[in-house]
Parts: C-alpha cells; sequence; structure tokens
C-alpha cells in the first residue's frame, strides 16, 4: 500500500505559504489542472445486476457504529479565527505568526525571516491600530494581568486630544455583525501620574470599516481606573441590523477632552457572539452547524501535528488550556501561529457534548516534531512515567468522579458530571520516529491498566518499517490510525484493501480508524504524493472527483465493519484568507454566508446520513466492480435498504437491482456535477451538492409475480447515488 511519507517536513514548510490564499472564483478556469477521468477506472459500460438478499439474515454484519466523525486541529486558523467564536484577533497579545525556512548548508527547515522580525514568536500589535490623531499605541510587559497573559498595550492619549479618539481591532480579517447580543470584556489598569483619579467613560462600538458607519454602541460609564492592578469590564453590544459585509472592526473610542494626555493599559479583551448551542466560550454558530449536520459520531481532537508541538516545551498541555482566558498562556501552535487556546480541553469536550458524538482524545506521547519536522526529540523510556502521568490526568479530568483529583476541577469548572471517553490515541503519526515501539508499549499498558475499558489507538503499524526497521503488532481490540492523503486513483483501487485485512497482516482482532484522508493531487504516473502542492497538480478545494474516489474508498471501510471503525477527513477546516494546507472539508472567512461545504463534505454528509445498522450481502450476477462500486445496508429503526452506488465512468452504467422481496417506495439522492474538477467556492457554493434523483416510474417494479421487486436505471457517469428502498 503507497503509503504518504515526507508529509510533516513539507507541511512544516508550508508555514512559508501562509497568507497565500488561491481565491478561486468559482469558474473551472480556475482550476490549475484537469481530469478528465480517474486513472484506475476500467472503462467498462456493460450492465451491471445487483441482487441484495434481505433474507439470510446470518450473512448480515452489524454496521460500524462510529464510522463518521470529526478530525479538528488549530490549522490554518481552524480554531482561533475558526470554530472558536472569539472575534477578536490577537486579543492578549500573546504571540506573533514565524515562518520556516530551508538554507544552504543546514539540513531540513530552521526559522525564517518572521513577523516579529527580532524574535520569532514573540507578541507584536497585529490587528490593532488607533484612532484619533496623537494616540499611540504599544506593547506593554509592566502592568501583566496574569503570569499567563504577561502582555498588554500601553495607549497614550496627547494633552490636546480633541474629538474621538482611541483604538480598533480588524478582527480575524473582518467580523461578523448581525443583530444578537456580543459579549465584551477587556482588562484596564490607570497611568499613575498621568491619570489623577479621574473617571473615565469607555465607549466599545461595532463599526464598519468602510464607512465608518456604527452598527451597535455601549459605553461603560465613569470608571474609577485602578492603578495598582487592572480591573476587569464587561458590556453588551447589541446591532439591531446586520452589516451589508464583513469588513467590520471593534472600536474602544473615548472623548478627546475627557482623556487628554492620559495613559491606560489595556489586555485580553473579548468580542464574543452567540455561540453553538449557547455554550460560553463556545463555537462560531455556521461552522459548528455544518459539521452538526453531518450527523458525525466522534470528534478526534486536538491534532494532528499540533498536539505534538514544535518542542517538547510547546506541545499541546491540556492542563494549560483550562479554566478562565487570564490563566491559559496559549503556545505557538504547529502551523505558524500563536494559538490562545481559547478553544480548549473543556471546550473540545463541551463541543462534543453539544453535538453528542463520542471522544476520540488524543494523548501526548512523548514525541515532538521540531522544525525539521521529522524524528525530532522522544522521551527516553525513564522519563515516559512522567508523560503517562500526564495522559492519565487528563482522563481523569475528563472522565474521573468529582471526588478524584482532576475530576473535582473538571467539576469545578461547572462540568461535575464526567464526560465519558471511548477512544484515545496515543500520540499522532509517530511513525515519524523510530522510539514509538518503547512509547507505544509504556503507554498502552499503562493507560490499560488504569482504564481497562477504553479502546486505544496507536498511530504507527508498519509505516516505519523502511525507516527504522519496526512494526507494531497491534492487539486485538486496538485501532490503527492511518493516514492517507493521495491521488484519486489510490483510492479507486485501496477499494478492497481492508478484506481481509486481519488475516493477510496476521493481526487477529486488529481494527482500523482512517484518522485523515483526502484527495490531495490529481493522478500522476509515479503516483507520489507531492507535499510541496505544486499548482499543476494540487487539488485546492475538494473537488467531484475528490468525492468520488474517497467514497470508493469509504464503501470498502463500509462493507468491512469489523476492521474498519472510525473515519475523518482532514483537515476539516480552512480559513480562506490564511491557511497552511488544502484540501480542507469546510472552508470560511469572517463573513457566515462565504462558508462552503466543500464535495467532499457532501460525500461525508451522504455516508453519514445513510448508514444503515446492518450490511447487506450483494452478489453481482453480470458486471463487477469498477467502474461502479456499491455496497448495502438496512437500516432496521426506518425498515429501510440503503443502497450506496458510485460510477467514476464518464459514461452512464444500466443497472439492476433485484430485492427477494416487495418494497413500498424507492428514492434517491444524487451527487454530481458537470464535470470532475467541479468545486464548491464562495461564489459557486451549489456546483457539487447532493439533489433528490428524479425516478421515472418504469424504473421501478416494487413487487413483481412471486413476490421479488426490481429496480433498472442508468447510473449517470461521474456520480455517486444512495437509493432508498422502503420495505
Ligand atoms: O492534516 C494535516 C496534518 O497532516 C496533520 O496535522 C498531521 O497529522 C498530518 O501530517
Amino acid at each position: 500500500m503507497a503509503q504518504r511519507s515526507q508529509v510533516i517536513v513539507l507541511a512544516t514548510a508550508l508555514i512559508l505559504g501562509v497568507a497565500r490564499a488561491q481565491n478561486g472564483t468559482g469558474s473551472l478556469t480556475d482550476l490549475a489542472s484537469y481530469m478528465t477521468h480517474i486513472n484506475a477506472t476500467r472503462n467498462d459500460s456493460s450492465p451491471v445486476v445487483l441482487n441484495i438478499d434481505t433474507k439470510d439474515t446470518s450473512k448480515r454484519n452489524a454496521t460500524a457504529p462510529y464510522l463518521y466523525g470529526m478530525m479538528h486541529e488549530d490549522i490554518s486558523h481552524s480554531g482561533d479565527g475558526g470554530i472558536y467564536a472569539e472575534l477578536l484577533a490577537n486579543r492578549a497579545f500573546q504571540g506573533s505568526n514565524w515562518n520556516t525556512t530551508n538554507l544552504p548548508d543546514y539540513n531540513g527547515s530552521v526559522i525564517g525571516v518572521s513577523e516579529n522580525t527580532i524574535e520569532p514568536v514573540a507578541p507584536v500589535l497585529t490587528a490593532w491600530n488607533t484612532i484619533g490623531n496623537g494616540t499611540r499605541i504599544l506593547l506593554d510587559r509592566f502592568h501583566p494581568i496574569s503570569s499567563a497573559v504577561p502582555t498588554g498595550i500601553e495607549i497614550d492619549f496627547p494633552e490636546d486630544a480633541t474629538g474621538e479618539h482611541g483604538f480598533q481591532n480588524y478582527g480575524w480579517w473582518g467580523m461578523n455583525v448581525e443583530p444578537q447580543q456580543y459579549n465584551v470584556s477587556f482588562y484596564v489598569q490607570g497611568n499613575y501620574p498621568r491619570n489623577q483619579a479621574n473617571l473615565t467613560s469607555f465607549t466599545v462600538s461595532l463599526r464598519s470599516n468602510l464607512t465608518g458607519e456604527v452598527f451597535a454602541s455601549s459605553t461603560i460609564a465613569n470608571v474609577s481606573v485602578p492603578f495598582i492592578d487592572s480591573v476587569q469590564l464587561f458590556t453588551t453590544l447589541h446591532p439591531n441590523r446586520t452589516a451589508p459585509n464583513s469588513n467590520n472592526t471593534f472600536v474602544v473610542s473615548f472623548d478627546g477632552e475627557a482623556i487628554r494626555g492620559q495613559t491606560y493599559y489595556f489586555s485580553l479583551f473579548s468580542l464574543m457572539p452567540e455561540t453553538f448551542m449557547g455554550t460560553p466560550n463556545g463555537l462560531r454558530k455556521d461552522i459548528a452547524e455544518a459539521f452538526y449536520d453531518m450527523k458525525p459520531s466522534f470528534l478526534r481532537f486536538p491534532g494532528g501535528n499540533n498536539l505534538e508541538g514544535f518542542s517538547p516545551q510547546t506541545r499541546w498541555k491540556w492542563n494549560e488550556t483550562l479554566g478562565p482566558l487570564i490563566d491559559r498562556p496559549g503556545r505557538p501552535g504547529n502551523w505558524g501561529y500563536y494559538t490562545t487556546q481559547g478553544l480548549g480541553l473543556m471546550e473540545y469536550l463541551m463541543w462534543s457534548e453539544d453535538m453528542g458524538v463520542e471522544r476520540v482524545l488524543a494523548v501526548y506521547s512523548g514525541f515532538s516534531l521540531d522544525i525539521w519536522g521529522v524524528s525530532g526529540p522522544s522521551y527516553p523510556l525513564d522519563r515516559m512515567p512522567e508523560v503517562l502521568q500526564e495522559a492519565l490526568d487528563e482522563i481523569e479530568f475528563c472522565m474521573g468522579n468529582i471526588t478524584s483529583k482532576w475530576g473535582s476541577v473538571r467539576a469545578s469548572l461547572g462540568h461535575p458530571e464526567p464526560f465519558d471517553i471511548k477512544f484515545v490515541e496515543i500520540g499522532n503519526e509517530d511513525w515519524f520516529s523510530s522510539t514509538y515501539p518503547y512509547r507505544w508499549k509504556f503507554m498502552y499498558e499503562g493507560l490499560k491498566a488504569a482504564y481497562p475499558n477504553i479502546t486505544y489507538i496507536s498511530t504507527a503499524y508498519n509505516e516505519a518499517s523502511a525507516s527504522y526497521g519496526y512494526n507494531i503488532t497491534i492487539p486485538p481490540g486496538v485501532l490503527w490510525d492511518t493516514h492517507h492523503y493521495e491521488e484519486p486513483s489510490f483510492f479507486v483501487r485501496g477499494f478492497n484493501f481492508y478484506d481481509n485485512w486481519q488475516e493477510t497482516t496476521n493481526q487477529p482482532g486488529a481494527q482500523v480508524f482512517l484518522g485523515e484522508f483526502s484527495a490531495i493531487q490529481i493522478d500522476t504516473p509515479s503516483h507520489a504524493v507531492n507535499f510541496s502542492f505544486p499548482e499543476d497538480k494540487h487539488i485546492y478545494y475538494p473537488r467531484l472527483v475528490s468525492a468520488l474516489a474517497e467514497g470508493v474508498y469509504l464503501l470498502g471501510l463500509e462493507r468491512n465493519p469489523n476492521v474498519c471503525k472510525l473515519a475523518s477527513y482532514a483537515p476539516s477546516l480552512q480559513d480562506f484568507n490564511w491557511y497552511n494546507w488544502t484540501p480542507d472539508m469546510i472552508g470560511f472567512d469572517a463573513d457566515p454566508s462565504h462558508t462552503v461545504r466543500s464535495a467532499s463534505y457532501w460525500q461525508q454528509w451522504l455516508f453519514a446520513h445513510y448508514r444503515g445498522t446492518q450490511s447487506l450481502p450483494i452478489t453481482n450476477s453480470e458486471g463487477d466492480y469498477n467502474p461502479l462500486f456499491w455496497g448495502a445496508t438496512l437500516d432496521e429503526g426506518k425498515n429501510c435498504v440503503y443502497l450506496k452506488i458510485i460510477n467514476i465512468l464518464g459514461d452512464s452504467v444500466p443497472l439492476t437491482v433485484n430485492i427477494p422481496q416487495p418494497y413500498k417506495a424507492v428514492n434517491g439522492t444524487i451527487l454530481t456535477a458537470a464535470d470532475l474538477n467541479s468545486y464548491n467556492y464562495i461564489y459557486n457554493q451549489t456546483e457539487v451538492v447532493p439533489k433528490p434523483l428524479s425516478i421515472p416510474a418504469s424504473a421501478s417494479t416494487p413487487a413483481s409475480y412471486g413476490g421479488a421487486a426490481k429496480f433498472q436505471w442508468d447510473v449517470p457517469r461521474f456520480s455517486l447515488t444512495v437509493l432508498q428502498f422502503d420495505l
């Protein structure tokens, strides 16, 4: 099996490419390259006859109950600026973007010229600006509001100030303004003697950055601002109309005469709109709703590479992501920008609770990537007890009862009920390291002893055999997380990869989690995936071809429910303004009407909506797999059969479906488009969306003489269809 390699090295190099948005306009001419066919397609449009056995219950298998889910890590501003609802960018001046680069005479990546040119990652004033002549803004380290949030801003007003003075934040490339409540807060401290105990009025507002129009405003009047410590101020904003676009700012302003010659220190601003399910410090509604609509069954978090850190010190430390924002230091994430950790462990747990999904909690396994990306530092065996303890504490935080040390901390944060954890993943892509055998064993044995009912996930099996000469044996009941960023034909050829997988690999009881996958480039003669994303090969936005090829592979998972348990597309989110990685399942910018559900999203949506509870045996009495691929399940609750059919040929294929019993009705939903390269973007969001299938009456013979049923239909070229037979 072709395993991708070198992803991390190149992903790291991609940090260089930030903000190089490819702004498609919706026309196919934007595509760097075209596919006219999938290389692995058999050019054979002869008829196919399928016989679905709805009678013999002995040949059925239960489908995998959690098969389709979500993977989230903060990449491409999918957390800060993305699904985390906070609207202010750089809200607490915690750190900047940085670049990595390759230099002659240096092996691998090194830090390159970064946003903060002197000290990469150090705080900057990005996203902030002053209002009014002579107003000064500078970073301030003399009035830390906490040890976790040591930096703020100093604002100096001139002695001759008149009219409006203040400062503003531009948000994450703008901010959405609509009629709803926005919760505002910030910390402020006065300077003595430039303030002489005067009472200060702070006006906050939401404004158009283009016209200056004020959509909502609120004044916190006559505050006696302290000099020794800061005070946190709160208010709300209530726009009464939707702004015409998202080019809006958040303004803190003052009457110039009233603040002449004064100086204030501010930090940790927050502007929170209403969130998904109203959860405090929660999720941006439209993006969360896109996930929720997909009917996912699990959430994998917090990474991905973002779990591992660019160094052991900067890894995702779960206990530093908890509690009041003033206690969260944030960290330089793995994707070239500083993350606030506003979307912390509790927020991920609430995300899964609000969506009613299971959790795949990825715990640090003692390996970080370092800048170079591969074979970064590993904890030696004699220090693995610390790593294990960190994971044990994290799990106790999630599911311990309130009398336990960490369960009581969770309770103190407002959630006394334990969160159930069904799956724990030990690390991420540890096949990039030579040390996983001992780290895996240590972690697996330690965690299993403490939590025997959790299902554990190994991030490596045989991927490192060429480089490091080891295979991990996946114990029965353990899942192997395999990642595939591939060309479309890889997914087609892999349709039967999991048939007899346990037997072939001699791992009885071992199971599979397809933790990350996507069609990342068009077919090439070498099949080698190029992770530098060459324009003429790379797939920027999931295309129809992606949905079809990924769908074929997922049918392969569906028909092996005893082996294949979980699958999640990755990365799941991309800010169109600033990203490290494409393609992504959902794209967005500050304007919710620009949130784009891609072709791959709709493939996931269809498969997740029409899952069924039992797999049904199908025999083909005419024709074979490729160019048609199929799979059938029975939904016992609804008493119906779902037949999924994918046609990867550029011609229609005549299909006959025989069912040995009558059915009451047949309906269908089809995903297809004008072209294999069709894709959805901001201005063409519905190029590739599921549509109801119109089925001619002549196609369907719901009950013939003798009680059997027949359905005859030409499966359209390049299409993915779900037929539903109500029994
Ligand atoms: O999905 C992007 C990255 O790809 C993930 O962080 C990592 O697990 C993989 O290399």
